[in-house]
């Protein structure tokens, strides 16, 4: 089986400790930094931006997972690739040109993800399956950690890797949204490849050894 990747959200950090929390899961055996943006206006909460990714940049060890949850995202690609984005996701539901869009983050050299919403079928990526190095299925309705899994889900990641598959595209499924020890192997058997990880991890007595649980439940 290959490699899991673990990729505890920042949004369930503790924003006054923020540099502590960094530094935890630079030791644990976590891969990515996932960092949800938020608007307030794609998605009804507001999160944290640009100063903040830049402070978190200057002590993260592994990949900046950054998942853009804003309407018209392409005004701050840019913006992102110099903060030291590796990965930059956006919105199905919030891009009109969706290629041109993609196109325009791997000119900033960094990689191209894609959400989908719970209720957006994975079919609508056929097209462009061979331009996405991530989709990112949300398992919850964006805005939020804490909320609970939609089970739909599994379904739509057997769907999107045999698409992939059919593409023969390289294209990494996530999971974003109420993963915990319980749903983690059977999202990996359905296809996930990085599962991300909020309130599990930070809402841990031990968030290392929950990220070593995790990755062991998926080994
Ligand atoms: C939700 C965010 C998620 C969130 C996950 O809109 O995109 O990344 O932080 O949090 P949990 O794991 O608590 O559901
Ligand atoms: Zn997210």
């Amino acid at each position: 089986m290959s490699h899991t990747i673990i990729a505890p959200s920042i949004l369930a950090a503790d924003f006054a400790n923020l540099q502590r929390d960094i530094e935890m899961i630079n030791n644990s055996e976590a891969d990515w930094f996932h960092l949800d943006v938020m608007d307030g206006v794609f998605v009804p909460n507001i999160s944290f931006g640009m100063p903040v990714i830049k402070s978190i940049a200057v002590h993260a060890k592994k990949t900046l997972d950054v998942h853009l949850m804003i309407v018209d995202p392409d005004r701050y690609i840019k913006t992102f690739a110099d903060l030291g984005a590796n990965i930059l996701t956006v919105h199905y539901e919030a891009c009109t040109h969706l290629h041109r869009t993609l196109q325009a983050i791997k000119a900033e050299g960094m990689q191209a993800g894609v959400a989908i919403n719970p209720h957006t079928n994975v079919s609508l990526l056929e097209d462009t399956i061979c331009d996405i190095d991530l989709v990112c299925v949300m398992s919850v309705n964006p805005g939020f950690g804490g909320q609970s899994f939609i089970e739909n889900t599994y379904k739509k990641v057997k769907q999107l890797r045999e698409i992939i598959s059919a593409n023969g595209a390289s294209t990494k499924i996530e999971i974003d949204g109420g993963v915990t020890n319980k749903n983690a192997k059977q999202l990996v058997d359905a296809g996930a490849d990085v599962l991300v990880a909020g309130s599990y991890v930070f809402g841990a007595t031990n968030p290392v050894e929950t990220i070593q649980d995790l990755k062991n439940i998926v080994k």
